[in-house]
């Protein structure tokens, strides 16, 4: 898979992929990713990229000229790929999305700033506008490095011979289970007996019963669209 984001801030960006299981995936060769410099493809001598809204009102627009050149550009070299907005108005991320664009052969991600993009950019040059969540940022560069994480660790191999127990359990619609590790008691908090126990069968019953009382009590809409499930699951642990 090859990603390639559209920036006015590089560094803020690039470090995050220079590290744990987005460096190894890049490392392997299973996914190229390069950043690129909004400000290369403006065309006046201080590379403006914003402009004074039309109509009036507060902050700057991000001008159309440069995103169509950066993103014609990168569509001379093979692959057209799926072109995303990040913009708090997007569709929101999940688990289920992240899997699909996985499933692209390449990303081009545009990473918004300021007040807004031109609506023009939106219209004619992104094929799906991405929201990480319901909250404001600063700019798309945050959301650029989540959504290419939770990607990445998608692509076959970029685990390795760990075993995504949280993809695994967000898949099947539920969340985790606790986690530890030694030592047995830490300031007096015992790790539950069962674990030590060498029982698999009675470690494996209690991680979904776990499972099943952390998504009630925390996540009780993602109980509801396990549909048909939900009858059994609420049954088993209430
Ligand atoms: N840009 C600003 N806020 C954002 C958000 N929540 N998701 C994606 N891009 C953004």
């Amino acid at each position: 898979m090859r990603i390639d984001l559209v920036t006015i801030f590089p560094p803020l960006v690039a470090g995050a992929f220079e590290h744990s299981i987005v460096r190894r995936a890049r490392d392997r060769g299973i996914v190229e990713i390069y950043v690129h410099d909004l400000r290369r493809y403006t065309s006046d001598r201080h590379r403006t990229v914003d402009d004074y809204p039309y109509g009036g009102g507060a902050g700057m627009v991000m001008k159309p000229e440069p995103w169509f050149r950066a993103v014609e550009h990168l569509r001379e070299q093979g692959n057209p790929g799926r072109c995303i907005l990040l913009t708090p108005q997007g569709r929101r991320l999940d688990q289920a999305l992240a899997r699909r664009l996985a499933a692209e052969e390449r990303l081009i991600i545009l990473c918004g700033r300021y007040e807004g993009v031109d609506e023009r950019v939106r219209e004619h040059l992104a094929d799906v506008e991405v929201s990480i969540g319901d909250y404001v940022l600063s700019g798309g560069e945050p959301a650029a490095v989540v959504l290419t994480d939770a990607v990445v660790r998608l692509q076959p191999g970029a685990l390795g011979s760990l075993q995504s127990t949280v993809e695994e359990s967000f898949a099947e619609g539920l969340l985790e289970y606790p986690q530890y590790t030694r030592p047995p008691e830490f300031r007096g908090w015992r790790v539950p007996e069962v674990l030590l126990s060498g029982d698999h069968g009675a470690v494996e019953r209690w991680r979904r019963e776990q499972q099943r009382q952390r998504t009630r009590q925390r996540r009780p809409d993602m109980l509801a669209e396990l549909g048909a499930d939900l009858g059994d699951v609420s049954e088993a642990t209430s």
